[in-house]
């Protein structure tokens, strides 16, 4: 065999088996020229996922006659000004994309520049290139690429269905639409527009949310807090789901660094850690982060497709994320998703009640209501109705529902609706708080709400290296089988820090001594099981203190106050203060909602009053 120099052709076919590897790529590389090109509405059009036809139009700066000539030219490219391989400012600077492009496949590209009087065209086909051709087109560029891979059979068999390469493509524009919410952009297919944003206005933040909450969905516009953090010249913005807004896999997570959508390991670690103990292992948030980084801080030249990049300090990215994500989860405070009442109200809609006077509720005005209720309702029904009306309790007792309030109760009431839990008003099946807001009620799950509370003041007292113990009267001795008493045995020194005293007591044994105060008369026997299980899984090097979260809210589940407990006013109103005032309340250790919320505006809705 002779040694040779490949031919141009070849080498371009080469690299676009790196570059180019289905349609969605081409769309990718195209959108991205169209970007750098400072256009401000970019639509894309692709026949039967790309195979046959994909365009690509944008009313950006556009290319004289010169500049088109010598787009299709391997290595050119305006990109890279002066040789500065660090400080890159636009998508590309390889100067291959085009090149790669136009090897495989039939190109026409159109384009007219800022200040020429005419466009000009220039069609390549397998990269032999045609004439160079004046035409009318308005400023902009039009790239088409026909029959991709025609020239390389091999990658044509790679491709799926129509269906899964549009797909493909679809979401490529939807990543760089998030990064880029200023530009209006379209995709459609031979039938119709799959995707339309228009250009978002506003400041940074209120242009990002617009633009996330038409890609994510609104529900992610209306649940999501905005993130807003600095640390050593590194700039973490963006939006994070609350918690209880999760999904069960990770595909709603987006991350760009310097405009640039990336897929990093680094990146879902660091979400993962931030969310640790606020969702369970198998749920997951939705977010979009962009990250800001000074240009020597990283390399995005280590990947073909520029969809990894390499940072200098990949720590303390890693730390700007989880600390910026915490930070602002924790100022969220109680907040819990919206959806979730929407989800409530939709089971109560759900079931129509067989009462007399229903159908006139529904087409009924206020006025008529009250006489067809009146006349449809029987003697028994009013009876009963009577009956509940239980005689006033006194103040610091429970209400019974609809019970009349005293005048010092109603000022009560009136005082703490204005809280963002509103005033307790009663307790449900001995579970759930109802209380009262200025604009509607609010429904408490006390057990979830306690067992968050109970956690998070575990963790501040631990943090103060003050954890209240009280002693057993009687030491409780527990039987576990010999490998799991030894965890717990070898561990004996951190949990006694943690409030949690206890020995071995012969093979397979433990006896404890001492509990955590906060936990109240607690089941100790499942408290020790579930810890030993915590510590099966826990690497044997790592310290209980790196696991705090997950040891906290083993011992936070068993110290509730379990569903079942009788609450009077003043406890449900200090358990919603407490809420109030405590990071992470909005949810339970296991991320699910601890309370929810009903407008009154919903509340009418379901009686058909609006
Ligand atoms: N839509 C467009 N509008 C204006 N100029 C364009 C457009 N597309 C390409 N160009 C010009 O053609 C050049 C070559 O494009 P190509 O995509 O091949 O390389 P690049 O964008 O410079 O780098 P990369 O290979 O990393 O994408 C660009 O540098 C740019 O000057
Ligand atoms: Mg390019």
């Amino acid at each position: 065999m002779t040694l040779r120099r490949l031919p141009e052709n070849i080498v371009n076919q080469i690299a676009a088996g790196e570059v180019v590897e289905r349609p969605a790529s081409a769309v990718k590389e195209l959108v991205e020229n169209a970007i750098d090109a400072g256009a401000t509405k970019i639509d894309v059009v692709m026949r039967e996922g790309g195979r046959t036809l994909i365009t690509v139009t944008d009313n950006g700066r556009g290319m004289n006659a010169a500049e088109l000539e010598l787009c299709f030219e391997r290595h050119a490219t305006s990109k890279l000004p002066d040789d500065d391989l660090v400080h890159i400012q636009n998508l590309g600077f390889r100067g291959e994309a085009i090149p790669s492009i136009a090897s495989v496949s039939r190109m026409t590209i159109t384009s007219r520049n800022d200040g020429d009087e005419n466009a000009w065209t220039l069609s390549v086909e397998g990269g032999r290139k045609g004439t160079l051709e004046p035409v009318g087109a308005p400023q902009g560029t039009r790239v088409e690429v026909r029959d991709i891979f025609f020239a390389t059979p091999a990658r044509l068999k790679f491709l799926k269905t129509v269906r899964s390469e549009f797909g493909a493509a679809l979401d490529v524009i939807r990543r760089l639409a998030m990064a880029y919410p200023a530009i209006a952009f379209t995709l459609a297919d031979e039938k119709r527009v799959a995707l339309r944003v228009n250009s978002a206005q506003g400041d940074m933040f209120e242009a990002w949310l617009d633009r996330l909450g038409a890609i994510m969905g609104r529900d992610f516009a209306d649940n999501s807090i905005k993130i807003d953090a600095e640390r050593d010249g590194v700039k973490l913005s963006g939006y994070a789901g609350v918690p209880t807004f999760n999904r069960g896999n990770a595909t709603m997570q987006f991350m760009f660094v310097n405009g640039r959508p990336v897929r990093d390991k680094l990146f879902t670690g660091a979400v993962r850690g931030a969310y640790m103990d606020l969702l369970a292992r198998d749920r997951h948030p939705l977010l979009a982060l962009f990250l800001d980084v000074p240009a020597d801080h990283v390399d995005v030249n280590v990947h073909p497709a520029k969809a990894e990049v390499r940072f200098r300090d990949a720590g303390g990215v890693r730390g700007l994320i989880v600390g910026g994500l915490r930070h602002a989860l924790a100022e969220q405070g109680h907040r819990a998703s919206s959806t979730i009442s929407g989800q409530a109200l939709g089971a109560f809609q759900a079931q129509s009640m067989p009462l007399p006077f229903q159908s006139r509720v529904q087409n009924a005005d206020h006025g008529q209501w009250r006489e067809g209720a009146g006349g449809g309702m029987t003697h028994g029904l009013a009876d009963q109705a009577y009956a509940y009306q239980a005689p006033l309790s006194s103040p610091g007792q429970p209400q019974a529902p609809g019970s009349p309030l005293s005048p010092e109760q109603h000022g009560q009431v009136q005082e703490l609706q204005a809280y963002p839990l509103g005033a307790a008003r009663s307790q449900l099946h001995e579970t759930y708080i109802v209380s009262q807001t200025t604009s509607g009620l609010i429904l408490v799950d006390q057990h979830a709400a306690h067992e968050r509370l109970v956690m998070e003041r575990m963790k501040k007292q631990l943090a103060e290296k003050d954890v209240a113990r009280q002693i057993l009267l009687l030491p409780e001795v527990v039987e576990l089988d010999e490998v799991a008493a030894n965890r717990i045995a070898e561990r004996a020194e951190e949990l006694s820090e943690m409030g949690l005293v206890l020995e071995p007591f012969g093979i397979g044994a433990i006896v404890v001594r001492e509990t955590p105060a906060m936990l109240g008369e607690c089941n100790i026997k499942g408290l020790v099981q579930d810890l030993a299980d915590d510590l099966g899984e826990l690497d044997t090097a790592l310290a209980l203190k790196d696991r705090l979260d997950d040891v906290c809210a083993t011992m936070a589940c068993h110290g509730s106050v379990r569903a079942g407990r009788r609450l009077n006013i003043d406890e449900m109103n200090a358990l919603l203060r407490e809420m109030e005032v405590t990071p992470h309340s909005g949810q339970c250790n296991h991320g699910r909602p601890t309370y929810v919320e009903l407008q009154l505006s919903d509340i009418e809705k379901l009686f058909g009053r609006r």
